[in-house]
Order: structure tokens, then sequence, then C-alpha cells
């Protein structure tokens, strides 16, 4: 029987207060998009959630329709806190998504009161539970009024299904716009949760700073670029990596030598801080105080001991972060 690791609360540091909330996630959490699926192995995706438990992440991310199929991974880490995890309820923040397309006809996407509500029952309902921790609006859109989608937010939490809620992929305006309907609601935006890496900085400076002026935490995805901002692909292509084996997100081409050539050299800088690649690019997102985790993804056990021990150096010296922009230039 599973018992968790009776250490995993030893770095009070490695938890980060969420904007202006009580809440605090931890620095390195994990998501559920890619390795829970229907054919991904049981063993391994418990592996690896058991693993990151252990290190103190309480904080694991999914959506509708993380797969494949849609609702497998929902299905799979249901799985997991029935066999293991479920006797430490409390201990987690799990966190679930609406936005995309999940079932046809008109009420199966987007971010109309009908399908947040549906689909928020219908991930309960998958993960066996009474209640998330967060229910994000996956994705702006732009044919249903804001007040609706951020009401059916609201709605969310009133009715005991969520106790807080958050926005993805949300550009600035649409944020302000969002958080002010979400306060006067009576249901604070907890958190945005954007792409953000350094091969990917839309965020910046816009988004970021109306984050903090807002008091609204981040979660930011992608931060290893999907695997791109680590040594995975140094030596060709595996086939047991994302370009390699599932290619709807990232393909093969995506790998190109330009990306290449920057990430030796971003290697190269995080060896000399005693750090690996991935540990780099996990510490450079973290340097930001309103970024409140690193949303990674894992498909093996030991990523998830390497990203977790990103957090020993988030650090920089401005000559360092002088270089990595160079290198990005
Ligand atoms: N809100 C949204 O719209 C949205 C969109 C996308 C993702 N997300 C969330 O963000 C989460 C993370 O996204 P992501 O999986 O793209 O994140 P990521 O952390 O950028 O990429 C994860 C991949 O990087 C590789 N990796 C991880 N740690 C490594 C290490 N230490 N050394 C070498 N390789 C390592 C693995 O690739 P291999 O599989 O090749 O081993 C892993 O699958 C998702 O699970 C989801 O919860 C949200």
């Amino acid at each position: 029987m599973y018992s968790p690791a009776a250490t995993r609360y030893d770095s009070p540091q490695f938890y980060r207060r969420c904007g202006h909330s009580g809440l605090r996630l931890p620095l390195i959490s994990l998501g559920l998009w890619h390795n829970f699926g229907e054919k991904d192995s049981y063993e391994t995706a418990r592996a690896i959630t058991l693993r990151a438990f252990d290190l103190g992440v309480t904080h694991f991310d999914l959506a509708n329709n993380y797969g494949p199929p849609d609702g497998a991974a929902e299905i799979t880490f249901s799985k997991i806190l029935r066999d293991d995890l479920l006797p430490w309820r409390d201990e987690l923040i799990i966190s679930t998504k609406a936005g995309y397309y999940m079932w046809p006809g008109p009420y199966g996407e987007w971010g109309s009161r009908k399908y947040l509500l549906s689909s928020l029952d219908q991930s309960l309902k998958r993960m066996g539970l009474d209640y998330v921790d967060i229910f994000y609006s996956h994705r702006p859109d732009p044919d249903t009024p804001l007040e609706e989608t951020m009401g059916a937010l609201a709605h969310a939490v009133r009715s005991g299904k969520a106790l807080y809620v958050g926005i993805s992929n949300y550009p600035a305006a649409e944020t302000v716009r969002a958080a002010k309907i979400l306060r006067e609601l009576g249901t604070p935006c907890l958190i945005h949760q954007p792409r953000y890496s350094m091969l990917d900085r839309w965020v910046e400076p816009e988004l970021l700073t109306t984050l903090e002026n807002e008091g609204i935490g981040s979660i930011v995805f992608s931060p290893l670029a999907k695997g791109l901002l680590t040594d995975r692909y140094f030596k060709g292509i595996p086939a047991d990596s994302r370009a390699g084996h599932d290619k709807r997100f990232l393909r093969p081409t995506d790998v190109t030598d330009e990306v290449l050539a920057k990430t030796k050299k971003l290697n190269d800088l995080a060896q000399s801080r005693g750090q690996t690649l991935a540990q780099l690019a996990l510490a450079w997102v973290l340097r930001h105080k309103t970024v409140t985790s690193a949303l990674i993804g894992a498909s093996k056990v030991a990523q998830v001991d390497d990203c977790v021990g990103a957090t020993k150096n988030l650090v920089f010296a401005k000559e360092e972060l002088a270089q990595i922009e160079k290198i990005l230039a």
C-alpha cells in the first residue's frame, strides 16, 4: 500500500502564494496532458504521480480533453486516486478545465454556461470527485459574453463543485475584464494559466504585469517547450520522446537546427550553474515572483526528480540573464 514520503513538506520555500489568495502552490506542478491516456502505461503514470507527491508536488493539473481519447487522463487519475491518493485528498490541489472541443453539437466547446457546467459535472464524474480545487475557462470565447463565462465559473464555486476559479490563454485586456467581473460576483480570479518558456515569451511584459497588478497568480505551462528545452533531442529524436511517438503537438520538424544550436548553448550555461538544461529553463520562468508555479509534464519518474531539483537554485546573476538573452536573440 502507498504511503507518502514523510519528508514531502520539508522545504517550506517549495510553496509560493498564488497572487493575493490564501492558497500556496508548489513551485513545480504536474500536468497530465500527455502520458496519462488510454494507451499509456498505467504503472508509469502512477509512478510519476506518486513520486511527484513524495517530493511535495501537491498540484495536479487536468482538463476535460486530456487523453487521448478525450477524458482519458481524468479516468487514469481517478484510478490513481482510488488506488493510492484519496486518503490524502485534502493535501491535493486538483484542477480541470473546459473550453476545447469535447462533444458534438453547439454545446460541446467554447465558453457558454451550458458547456462549462455540463463539462464540469462530467469531469467530476470521470474523476470520482465531489469537487475540484480549481476550475478553469480553458480559452477565451470570442462569441460568448465574458459575463456568461465568468458567471458559470462563479456558479461552479457557489454550487460547491470548485473551490477556486482560473482562466487560461486569455490575453491581458480580457484578463482585466474577466477579473473585474469575477470580483463583482464575489469569486476572485485565483490564477491564470498561460504558455511561457524561454522559446515562447508572449506573456512578457504585458500579461505578467497585468497579473501582478490584479493580484492574480500564474501557473505557466510548457515551461520546457514540450521537451525542446531539455537534452532530450541532442542526439536525434528518441522513439519514446514526444516528437518521436506523439506528433500531435510536437512534430519532428519542430526540432530544428536553430533550436538545437540555442539549447546546446543554454545547456553549457546550465552546466556552469550546476544544473541540467531542464532545471535552468524552469528556474528561468520562476525568476518572476508573479509566476506561482511551473507546470511540467513528464514521461519518466527521473524527469520529475530532475525538474523538482530546479528549485534548489532559482537565483540568476545579471550576467547570466544577459547571456541567456544573447543566446535567445
Ligand atoms: N492551458 C492550456 O491550454 C495548456 C496547454 C498545454 C499544456 N497545459 C498544461 O501544462 C502541462 C505541461 O505541458 P507540457 O507537457 O507541454 O510541458 P513541458 O514541461 O514543457 O514538457 C514536458 C515534456 O518535456 C520532457 N521532460 C520533462 N522533464 C524533463 C527532464 N527533466 N529532462 C528531459 N526531458 C524532460 C518530457 O518529454 P518526453 O515525453 O519526450 O520525455 C515531457 O513530456 C500539461 O500537462 C497541461 O497540464 C495546459
